[in-house]
């Protein structure tokens, strides 16, 4: 699985309808600080697999991290993730700001596909998930990996938990399943922290109605399920949680701006302590 597109922009990793989406929430550029595509070893054949099977994060330890921002629609994690990305680029860090599915050109083509809601072929469920992992395997490869690996800090809207809340609490594939694509694409991968903003459905909802209003935008394809998905998708999210306290921090989103960009803060400050 070695990328090694001859039309990549090395300089310009991005893509137009992302950058335009986090231009609006004042990250800026989602590849900001990209310099090259990727610092992997490409010796035809080898180099790549080597450098994507190395266990676990052990690549960034000591140098940049990688932080997830997880939860259904409207909690505000884009919100967030600007505020995030400001107090690690405060603090002198490198950062790379980005999301799921998408990330790179190529993985948001597929994240259109995963998205659109137009079309008289409903998409498989199967073929959704492995849409998502196809995306992420390109993300991982062009985007991620070569940040942490010169050190960059990348923060993440949307990773591998929003699979199993999605997919998983949500479509109803087996948690097995997902798991299996995880270790095939990811290696042990996982992030430094997961930052899991947690509010009531109904009111997510309205955030979301809000936003589409002052934005006069159209509801995408899983923006249009039921509340009973959407109640499923929070419930997989908080047994992730349960599942990896030491990695997910659930945040309390449903409060005013102010009270949530206060506790996530604190909690985010406590996590950079304990890595000085
Ligand atoms: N704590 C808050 N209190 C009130 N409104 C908020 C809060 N956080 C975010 N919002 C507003 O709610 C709307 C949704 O926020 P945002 O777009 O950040 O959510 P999101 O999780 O990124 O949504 P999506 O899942 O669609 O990407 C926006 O209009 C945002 O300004
Ligand atoms: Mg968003």
């Amino acid at each position: 699985m070695c990328h090694n597109d001859p039309d990549w922009p090395a300089r310009d990793a991005g893509d137009r309808p992302l950058r335009r989406s986090y231009a609006r929430n004042g990250v800026g550029s989602v590849h900001q600080g990209i310099h090259s595509a990727s610092s992997m070893v490409r010796h035809p054949g080898a180099g790549c697999r080597e450098s994507l099977e190395r266990q676990g994060n052990q690549g960034n330890q000591g140098k940049g991290r990688f932080i997830t921002l997880e939860g259904g629609e409207g909690v505000g994690k884009s919100t967030n993730l600007a505020l995030v990305v400001d107090h690690l680029r405060a603090r002198g860090h490198e950062v790379v700001a980005t999301r799921e599915p998408g990330g790179t050109p190529r993985a948001e083509v597929m994240r259109r596909l995963l998205l659109d809601p137009a079309g008289e072929e409903p998409l498989d469920p199967d073929a959704e998930l492995l849409l998502v992992f196809a995306a992420r395997a390109q993300h991982l490869a062009r985007v991620i990996r070569p940040a942490l690996e010169r050190g960059a800090w990348v923060v993440c809207d949307r990773f591998t938990d929003a699979t199993y809340a999605y997919q998983g609490g949500g479509r109803g594939i087996a948690a097995s399943r997902i798991a299996e694509l995880e270790h095939f694409v990811q290696q042990g991968f996982t992030p430094d922290l997961t930052l899991l903003l947690d509010m009531p459905v109904g009111l997510a909802q309205q955030r979301l109605d809000g936003r589409l209003q002052g934005q006069g935008g159209e509801r995408d394809r899983f923006e249009r399920e039921r509340v009973s998905f959407f109640e499923a998708v929070r419930q997989a999210y908080l047994a992730r949680a349960e599942a990896a306290p030491g990695r997910v921090v659930v945040i309390d989103a449903g409060a005013g701006l102010a009270a949530v960009q206060a506790e996530l803060l604190a909690r985010l400050d406590e996590r950079l302590e304990a890595w000085s």
